[in-house]
């Protein structure tokens, strides 16, 4: 066979039928085709147990994402409990390489319950799907959604298991934050823009809040979410990497290895937050009428999470850090607020990096009025992506985390020592929250985040 075309794939979805895939994947891969983004050379294979057609799948999207998918997915039925049916996916993967005549990367896409994240793994491996085609000429990876681990020991387990099949290299811990177009801006700001790098300290900075806002509710997912909650499915990979890419030190080179260490370096340095503190440091509630939604009238699952960290480092010692999030608040927003140290009686300067939506950076200025008198007004200088570069929409991140994924890139995916590190930050609230429902505040549907407490 011929030697794998740099960028070639076949990639293999389990969970085809499932929300992920019709909300997020199906439509950045129509995305990706209609503007000639996919490798000539590719292919989608949906996996699932229903008996379903692509016709059926393609049924599910919006009818130009199916015209551009149409011819390019196929559907195998299989149970992912089963080997046979493993050997049965290889079989049909090792056919389309040969009427390729052309070794193909393999990226499979576990678009599934956490819970099957090792089973299924573990089969990829017993069954060979851990190494490219047969002639060993391309690679295979594996991409996986978060959460990645229920808590710190699963996390570790899920790590270990998943080591005896895939190499850290072949894995993509996907988180699809860090490929938000806004969140990469914010490295390249810190680092090209010398009037900001010499003040990111806490000789300038008081203050760091991240905040992600929903007016969604649970959509459906109401088992997931459930047994997740919002410090597992935000605060512990998505509000935790945007803090680590705010305020890590700069890296020597930006490249993927540079860049992880220098986060890993930095979750590290946040303090441990001490079992007794849990209360003190953190706040959680639950919109009214969630209990009911999901079944469960007795449910304590926070849908509102609020922790208050330190960075035990010499940059940001006495800096105040805020992460926050929640779900059916009063907007959809997700910003990073950094505020600075005011002099006495002045009124601090604030920076806002706006990740979505109405994607940009404010600064908050102090001005003088016009007049003759000398009031002064807080006044706000904008840059707004849409008007700078003219773009209507931001490419979706999971265009690129798929991107990514085909071309083998990993800077924007997390590696195992970052999940840890962010695991073993939240531990001791989760195993407290585990406990009782003991402070969990129940807030109205469109309360503000700022308002919970
Ligand atoms: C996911 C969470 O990771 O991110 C969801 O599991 C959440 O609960 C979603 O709604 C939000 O993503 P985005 O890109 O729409 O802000």
């Amino acid at each position: 066979m011929n030697k794998t075309p740099l960028t070639s794939g076949l990639l293999v979805i389990f969970g085809i039928t499932g929300d992920l895939s019709r909300r997020y994947l199906l439509p950045a891969l129509s995305d990706l085709a209609a503007q000639n983004l996919l490798p000539e050379q590719f292919e989608i294979i949906g996996t699932t147990r229903r008996r379903v057609t692509a016709a059926d799948v393609l049924g599910q999207v919006s009818s130009e994402a199916a015209a551009q998918l149409a011819g390019r997915l196929r559907i195998v039925q299989m149970d992912p409990t089963l080997e046979a049916d493993y050997r049965a996916l290889k079989s049909t993967l090792d056919r389309i390489e040969d009427e390729r005549g052309v070794c193909l990367n393999r990226l499979f896409y576990l678009s599934i319950p956490p819970g099957t994240y090792g089973p299924v793994v573990d089969l990829l491996g017993t069954s060979g799907l851990n190494t490219g085609c047969q002639h060993g000429e391309a690679d295979s990876r594996v991409m996986i959604e978060k959460p990645f681990g229920y808590d710190l020991e699963s996390a570790r387990e899920l790590i270990a298991r998943i080591k005896h099949s895939f190499k850290e290299s072949q894995i993509y811990r996907i988180d699809h934050y860090l490929a938000k177009e806004t969140a990469q801006n914010i490295l390249v700001f810190r680092f090209t823009n010398p009037i900001f790098e010499a003040v990111w300290d806490s000789g300038s900075i008081q203050d760091i809040t991240i905040t992600a806002s929903e007016t969604i509710g649970v959509e459906g997912r109401a088992a997931f979410y459930e047994s997740t909650g919002a410090l597992r499915d935000f605060v512990q990979n998505h509000l935790l990497q945007l803090l680590a890419i705010t305020t890590m030190e700069k890296p020597r080179v930006l490249d993927s290895d540079h860049i992880h260490r220098e986060k890993l370096k930095l979750l590290r340095s946040i303090r441990k937050i001490k079992p007794n503190k849990v209360a003190e440091v953190s706040a959680r509630g639950q919109y009214r009428g969630y209990a009911e939604e999901v079944g469960n009238p007795d449910s304590t699952t926070e849908t509102f999470a609020r922790l208050k960290l330190r960075i035990g480092n010499e940059r940001w010692n006495e800096v105040n850090l805020t992460l926050q999030t929640g779900k059916r608040l009063n907007k959809r927003s997700t910003e990073i607020v950094i505020t600075f140290a005011a002099q006495q009686g002045s009124t601090p300067n604030t920076l806002r990096f706006r990740i979505q939506p109405d994607e940009g950076i404010d600064i908050d200025l102090q001005a003088k009025k016009p007049g003759l008198d000398n009031k002064t007004e807080q006044v706000e200088m904008a840059f707004t992506y849409a008007e700078s570069f003219g773009l209507k929409t931001q490419p979706n991140a999971y265009e690129r985390v798929l991107m990514d994924g085909i071309r083998g890139d990993q800077t924007l995916f997390a590696t195992s020592d970052e999940v840890i590190a962010s695991w073993e930050i939240v531990e001791a609230v989760v195993r407290e929250w585990s406990k009782n429902g003991d402070g969990l505040t129940i807030y109205d549907p469109g309360t503000p985040a700022a308002n919970i407490n």
